[in-house]
């Protein structure tokens, strides 16, 4: 054999050791049934992450650099058709959640258990974080929204106004486990978002939940999901959350819309609210640390302000 081709051969090792190895993922993938039974959601997304980031790409990559792509693009084909197979039990999960939720009123407990029985959460992880992070309780979460694109933003926010990022689902589920909400109690969400929080809170805690919203494309959104879903507790008001009416209310939540002069602008509004009855105020993130500063209001954890920790503060 001359050198030439002796390195022909050696150059084509990696490349046949790849692809043994891609065959043998997609048939593992092919055999384990437990991937087609809907409650193996959180294997499932890993699967589904695994096919499309890794699998797929690396079959591409490999694709580049061969004249010989027959047996590729099979096991490409083999590939996409385990992820879209794999994808549609998902979709049509998601369908029969929404209508579960819309029709028969899965609220409370049962809402709860339906979110246990697909992914396994336990909200003892909820450690003090560097910045938000999101699991797979936040795509089951999403998933269960009935609209999939996020609309665009029309407004410029003010400098100290802050960008629509959500809150990370668990810690939603954290705050309800730590608010003890009576049935009486009335929720809002300043700068609201998508609608997440308040749909979340109403869904877990069968609550009034209000959500204020700058930007009138998310309040538009934030509607039609509640409305979708059949939940008559839950709105949203297209305001400036200076300007808002907060006469209801009795919980008030902040993943940081705002900062600085706005923030406390609204906390002077909380304040006067605090005079006519007791209320509570939930933050998360960096305004924190700002809403600590209140001497209008406890908090049960002075030494413990982290950013990305939930607080819970109550008037005096
Ligand atoms: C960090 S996001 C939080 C979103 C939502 N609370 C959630 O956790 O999913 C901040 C939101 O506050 C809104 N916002 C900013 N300034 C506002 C203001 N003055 N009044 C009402 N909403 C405001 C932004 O448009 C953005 O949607």
């Amino acid at each position: 054999m001359t050198k030439k081709e002796s390195d022909l051969i050696n150059c084509d090792l990696p490349a046949k050791t790849a692809i043994a190895e891609i065959q043998s993922d997609i048939e593992a993938i092919e055999k384990n049934a437990l991937l087609y039974d809907e409650r193996n959601f959180d294997r499932r997304i890993e699967v589904i992450d695994f096919i499309g980031f890794q699998v797929i790409d690396q079959i591409e990559e490999l694709l580049q650099k061969t004249d010989q792509p027959a047996q590729l693009i099979l096991l490409k084909y083999r590939a996409e058709k385990i992820k879209s197979e794999l994808e549609k039990i998902d979709i049509n999960l998601f369908k029969k959640l929404q209508k579960n939720i819309r029709i028969q009123g899965y609220r409370g407990e049962e809402f709860k258990d339906l979110v246990n029985k697909y992914v396994d959460f336990n909200l003892d992880d909820n450690e003090h974080q560097e910045e938000p992070g999101y699991d797979n309780l936040d795509i089951f979460i999403n998933e269960l929204s009935p609209f999939q694109t996020m609309p665009e933003q029309t407004k410029d926010l003010e400098p100290e106004m802050v960008y629509y990022q959500k809150t990370p689902a668990r810690i939603v589920f954290e705050l309800v486990e730590k608010s003890h909400f009576v049935k009486e109690d009335v929720f809002f969400d300043l700068g609201a978002g998508l609608g997440q929080v308040a749909i979340l809170v109403n869904l877990l805690a069968r609550i009034t939940t209000k959500g204020v919203e700058l930007e009138p494309a998310f309040c538009d959104y934030a509607r039609d999901c509640a409305a979708t879903l059949n939940l008559s507790n839950v709105t949203f008001v297209n305001v400036d959350a200076r300007k808002a009416d907060y006469t209801e209310g009795t919980v008030f939540f902040m993943f940081t819309p705002f900062r600085g002069k706005i923030l406390q602008e609204v906390l002077e509004i909380l304040r006067k609210e605090s005079l006519l009855r007791k209320i509570k105020i939930i933050t998360y993130g960096p305004c924190t640390a700002q809403v600590a500063l209140q001497n209008w209001l406890d908090f049960a954890a002075p030494k413990d302000v982290h950013i990305y920790k939930l607080a819970v503060f109550t008037s005096l």
